[in-house]
């Protein structure tokens, strides 16, 4: 979603604007556009729709730009079509305020109304125009710019960064935040701000991460960050511990490809460092052994993926526990009344720790006295800071939006703090204890076993390319496969896809089953594999076309009725989602490379969702 990047400091803005807006494209966005102000006052602006490279034309690589500080945007559209007008930075009716801006203003049509009857006039479909005319409204009146723009954000409501310049202030900008990622960045003589540190690795480690209610006035000698109520506040600063290449394709075709195989290593860094001496350890976490003992009841909170994850934990985590545990959409969880308490545990999972419905989900059960634990990956980010207790995945940047990795470290993270805390409850067998830490040492090995056999499913791939409308079938922790292999698929090729629990299939979707429907039917659970068998039987008897994907132990018994079949390593059932959606997500992957769809930036979606 939107990115935000600015820049003060003591060489032109414009192409470290531009560079720092191509390392926030993996986010998702459709236009894009810089502002700079020079030394003596003149403010500069060029934007416009579509691809970065196009601004880059428009800009002779950001060098069009003189001076030496400036914001940059990439838009994902939300108010106003994209185009060039609605594209950011937004300017004061006079030009001398411009404004980039990710979130979304909800009062923006009460604001408008108000500077239109004092005679503003507008030029965008946009939210944020408003930022930018009522910060050049409050200016006149007070002549500091500070002042002006605290007035206009005790004005506005909703959620916001902000990256503002102002030509009569050309030696220091703004950026502010309110449910939306910002960090400030600290190089050499220079000073940034960004929504994600990948835009500014490359001329800094050290940043801070600024908090809800915060703004920073920042010039090229560093950043002063007031609170709300305009006090100074000292803000601690981190070190990035990943480098610049960690976010670049390494030789592959695209990042998808890329952290798809990055996954062994991937799980493994998050796997070893917990286990100690045969046993799992989470250090660090407040959680006691009393409280452990008492909870009655887990939700694990989460959107796109993520949630997909928590659909996979269920089933893992009700088994282990045998106390309920359910799913939960984080956008329906916000705004219904969930039966949360204190003897709930909250597991929070996000990649990204900015996902606004999620955040948002948190607070929601905070609220409710529950205690929150989230899985996150980006450090420093919001939902690993506000969580009353975080576990990191350590997955290293992901940039395709399409997650891969992300999602194959979260699952194993909460497969293993499953295990730990059933090992608290005395809920789980010393035998089947001891079978799972087998099992996760083995686990990274197995999935290497997978990615270095890719031809069949490439070639699968090649056969099943050109079908526009795709069922994924399995049950139990299949079922809670699918749903992700068949977001994989819809996501980055444009397939129409959906997941069906087998059992449902006679409620009503066995009735789209026609000659040459594809149908992947997912058979890695073996405790039901007879059951899903039967399924695959009923749909082959109405002439699908069927793809299936079982266990190595199965696979010559689905052979008998499936021409078309994957297999993957046995592993403990509860372990068993990690290896098969590996093929799923490498299906979706040669699918798509097939239908010549961009990959790594699918239409319309973005990496962070940051809006409601
Ligand atoms: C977007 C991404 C998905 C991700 C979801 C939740 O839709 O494209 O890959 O699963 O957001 O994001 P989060 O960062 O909270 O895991």
């Amino acid at each position: 979603m939107c990115g935000i990047v600015g820049y003060a400091g003591s060489a032109p803005a414009g192409p470290i604007l531009l560079e720092g807006l191509q390392k926030l494209e993996y986010r998702g966005y459709d236009s894009a556009g810089i502002a700079v102000v020079s030394e003596d006052g003149v403010l500069q602006l060029k934007k416009t729709k579509g691809r970065l490279a196009a601004l880059s034309e428009l800009t002779d690589g950001g060098k069009c730009f003189s001076g030496c500080l400036g914001i940059g945007h990439t838009r994902w559209a939300t108010h106003g079509e994209p185009n060039d007008v609605n594209s950011h930075p937004h300017l004061s009716e006079d030009g001398r305020v411009a404004v980039v801006h990710n979130g979304i203003i909800e009062n923006y049509v009460e604001i408008k109304e108000f500077l239109q009857g004092e005679g503003v006039h507008f030029r965008s479909d946009t939210d944020t125009e408003v930022v930018a005319q009522l910060i050049e409204y409050y200016f006149r009146r007070s002549g500091d710019l500070l002042d002006a723009v605290f007035k206009v954000l005790h004005r506005i409501e909703g959620a916001y960064a902000l990256g503002i310049i102002c030509a009569d202030d050309p030696d220091k900008f703004i950026a502010a935040r309110k449910d939306a990622p910002l960090l400030l960045g600290y190089g050499e003589d220079c000073c940034f701000c960004a929504s994600d540190a990948t835009a500014i690795l490359r001329h800094t480690r050290c940043v801070s991460y600024m908090d809800d209610g915060e703004v920073a006035v920042i010039s090229r000698g560093g950043a002063t960050v007031y609170d709300s109520m305009l006090r100074p506040v000292n803000k601690e600063r981190h070190i990035i511990d990943w480098d610049v290449s960690s976010a670049e394709k390494g030789g592959y075709e695209h990042f998808m490809l890329k952290e798809i195989m990055e996954q062994p290593e991937a799980v493994r860094k998050t796997i070893s460092p917990r286990i100690r001496d045969g046993r799992i350890c989470f250090d660090g976490l407040s959680l006691t052994v009393d409280y452990i003992r008492s909870v009655q009841r887990i939700c694990i909170v989460a959107c796109g993926s993520s949630y997909h994850v928590g659909v996979v934990g269920k089933y893992n985590l009700e088994h282990l526990l045998h106390i309920p545990v359910e799913p939960c959409l984080a956008s329906e969880f916000r705004y219904s009344d969930p039966v949360v308490g204190p003897n709930t545990l909250v597991i929070i999972i996000s990649q990204s720790g900015e996902t606004l419905d999620t955040m948002k989900a948190l607070g929601k059960a905070k609220s409710l006295g529950a205690h929150t634990l989230a899985i996150v990956n980006v450090v420093g980010s919001s939902i690993a800071r506000d969580a009353d207790d975080v576990l990191y995945t350590w997955a290293g940047p992901e940039i395709a939006v399409a997650t891969t990795k992300a999602y194959s470290t979260q699952l194993v993270l909460l497969d293993m703090l499953g295990v730990w805390l059933a090992d608290m409850r005395g809920s789980i067998s010393r035998e089947e204890y001891g079978e799972l830490m087998h099992a996760l040492d083995r686990l990274p090995e197995q999935m290497q076993t997978v990615l270095d056999n890719t031809e069949d499913i490439k070639f699968l791939a090649s056969r099943c390319f050109n079908h526009e409308s795709v069922f994924f079938i399995g049950r139990n922790l299949d079922y809670a496969l699918g749903m992700e292999g068949s977001l994989k698929l819809k996501e980055i090729s444009y397939i129409h896809s959906e997941a069906y629990a087998g059992g449902e299939l006679k409620h009503g979707t066995i009735s789209l089953i026609v000659d040459g429907t594809l149908v992947i039917a997912l058979g890695t659970y073996d405790p039901l594999f007879d059951k899903t068998m039967s399924n695959v039987v009923e749909v082959l008897s109405r002439g699908a076309d069927v793809l299936a994907l079982t266990t190595e132990c199965n696979a010559e018994e689905m052979k008998k009725t499936v021409d078309k079949v994957l297999s993957v390593p046995d592993a403990h059932r509860i372990l068993q989602p990690s290896l098969a959606v590996l093929p799923l997500q490498l299906f979706a992957y040669y699918v798509a490379l097939q239908r010549g769809c961009d990959i790594d930036k699918p239409r319309n979606l973005a990496k962070s969702v940051t809006v409601e």
